[in-house]
């Protein structure tokens, strides 16, 4: 079996996502799960960006031990001298430097000719080598470049010593024929490629990423780059646990597999989705709530007598497991402690403790607590920012002939404070009624709703996006009541805003 390099750019392309921010906090937990994934390279963020953008992508540095952390770069000095700080600390740094190579962007974006793109490139490369030993370089828009320039570009970046050039289908263009053909030409016609890794990195505006990111594996690639649960930049990236699941499931075709420590997909999947806020579809491949769903009788009748007559995988693989033990209001402390343990967390007394509080409060709720309802408090517990506000209590009053009106009390580090606002509806009462509160000038960039489990008394999980000025935060709430959960995540988000100005004041984030 050919062994296939996994790039995940969760925390980067990722990010990149609209309505997507993350914190240095956030990211460093999906690093430390990514880590536990078994992913060999991770793109923690383009470190010019911002200096938050750069003090993340060092967090991250620091914080995983066996993955190589990489930091994005344009061809300019300034970005490269960024990712030299921003990875002082990681155990195995390696830069991404790239540059555009099509007609389009040479043209329009950089006005640039083809001899300037060469040089700048090269450039960017004799100035990354004097800091590091590994070098990616990505020609940006690479599908729509013309083949012979391409080669050109790529037969200089191996002359220059980059360990991995990347051909990135930025805009989503290419089809599996002509992405898989274009890895097929730069193997036959690049002089010396062999000493180079060849990486794919897909974009999904035509829905096919993974199979053009397949076809690319099947002609020579070594490397493929991707995100967990495929988000990232405009209709996202290639999703990684999509590759895995082919290369596994197919092996007998592709004889290729990642190293992807393939049960922790759906727990990845989980985070990803949770720190980001973006819901994933049910009907998605491998991850989706329906991936292993079966609804007509006829598939019914044949997975009760053969699971093989409608699932090509199965749950397990991934993750998912039947749950044997399920809890309500009379379980005890070593009933949640088996459990936690058959979910996969191994937690100190004192969070076990912690948690088993939260869990009381919840089964007093629910009549019973399923795994969802579980890893979504546990989860909600693992990233937490420093309080500045703390809903205490909230009392709302809604007819649909009246003017809603919401009351809310918050406690912070000087006080109680509590006041009453009016809204159009019942949520906008409450966000009036904390504006009030807070004093911050905040405008309400998005808001999403979804259940955590089934049924009427399940929990909501409600994600907000903040925006102050220049800076934007997100926020989560978790309640059995989804107005008390949307005023948790505003609340929760306002917190987020003051910390993130109160590190790196106003930011002027730039974007690629
Ligand atoms: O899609 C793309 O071209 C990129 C580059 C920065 C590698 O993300
Ligand atoms: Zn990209």
């Amino acid at each position: 079996m050919r062994k296939i390099y996994v790039f995940d750019t969760t925390l980067r392309d990722g990010e990149q996502s609209p309505g997507v921010n993350l914190n240095t906090r956030e990211k460093v937990e999906i690093a430390h799960q990514l880590e536990r994934l078994g992913i060999d390279r991770m793109e923690a963020g383009f470190p010019a960006a911002s200096p938050g953008d750069l003090a993340a992508v060092n967090a991250v540095a620091r914080a995983v031990k066996d993955v190589t952390v990489i930091g994005l770069s344009r061809s300019r000095e300034h970005d490269i001298d960024a990712v030299r700080e921003a990875l002082q600390g990681a155990q195995d740094p390696c830069i991404h430097v790239f540059l555009a190579t099509s007609p389009i962007h040479r043209k329009f974006k950089l006005r640039m000719e083809k001899e300037q793109v060469l040089e700048t490139a090269q450039a960017a490369i004799r100035y990354a080598k004097k800091y590091f030993s590994k070098i990616e370089f990505s020609l940006e828009d690479a599908g729509r470049t013309e083949l012979d320039f391409m080669a050109e570009v790529v037969g200089m970046a191996v002359r220059e010593g980059a360990k991995v050039v990347n051909i990135p289908d930025t805009v989503g263009y290419l089809n599996p024929a002509e992405y898989g053909a274009i890895f097929k030409y730069l193997k036959e016609n690049v002089p010396d490629i062999e000493k180079v890794q060849l990486s794919a990195h897909c974009h999904n505006d035509l829905g096919m990423a993974t199979a053009n990111t397949l076809a690319a594996i099947l002609n020579g690639a070594d490397q493929i780059e991707g995100t967990v649960n495929g988000i990232g930049e405009r209709a996202g990236n290639t999703a990684i646990e999509e590759v895995a699941m082919a290369l596994e499931t197919r092996q007998d075709f592709f004889q290729a597999k990642t190293g992807l420590v393939l049960t922790e997909i759906a727990r990845s999947s989980r985070l990803v989705s949770k720190l980001t806020g973006m819901v994933v579809p049910g009907n998605k491949a491998v991850v989706g709530a329906n991936a292993f769903a079966h609804e007509s009788g006829i598939h019914q009748d044949g997975m009760l007598k053969e699971k093989t007559t409608y699932e090509i995988m199965t749950p397990e693989s991934i993750g998912l497991k039947e749950s044997k033990l399920v809890l309500g209001k009379h379980s005890g402390r070593h009933a949640f402690r088996e459990k936690l343990l058959e979910l996969g967390y191994e937690l100190s007394e004192v969070q076990v403790n912690e948690a088993f509080v939260k869990f009381k409060v919840l089964a007093d709720k629910k009549k019973e607590v399923s795994d969802e309802d579980l890893l979504a408090l546990l989860e909600e517990k693992l990233v937490d920012t420093p309080e500045v506000f703390r809903l205490k209590t909230m009392f709302v009053t809604f007819g649909n002939e009246a003017t809603p009106t919401a009351r809310v009390t918050v406690e912070t580090d000087s006080g109680t404070i509590e006041e009453e606002a009016e809204g159009n509806g019942s949520v906008d009462a409450i966000y009036n009624a904390i504006d009030k509160v807070t004093s911050e000038e905040v405008t309400l960039s998005d808001y999403s709703i979804k259940s955590v489990s089934q049924g009427k008394d399940a929990q909501g999980e409600v994600h907000v996006l903040l925006t102050q000025n220049d800076v934007s935060a997100q926020g989560r709430g978790l309640s059995t009541d989804i107005l008390e959960a949307s005023a948790r995540a505003y609340v929760d988000a306002v917190n987020q805003l003051i910390e993130k100005r109160k590190t790196f004041g106003k930011r002027d984030r730039v974007t690629l």
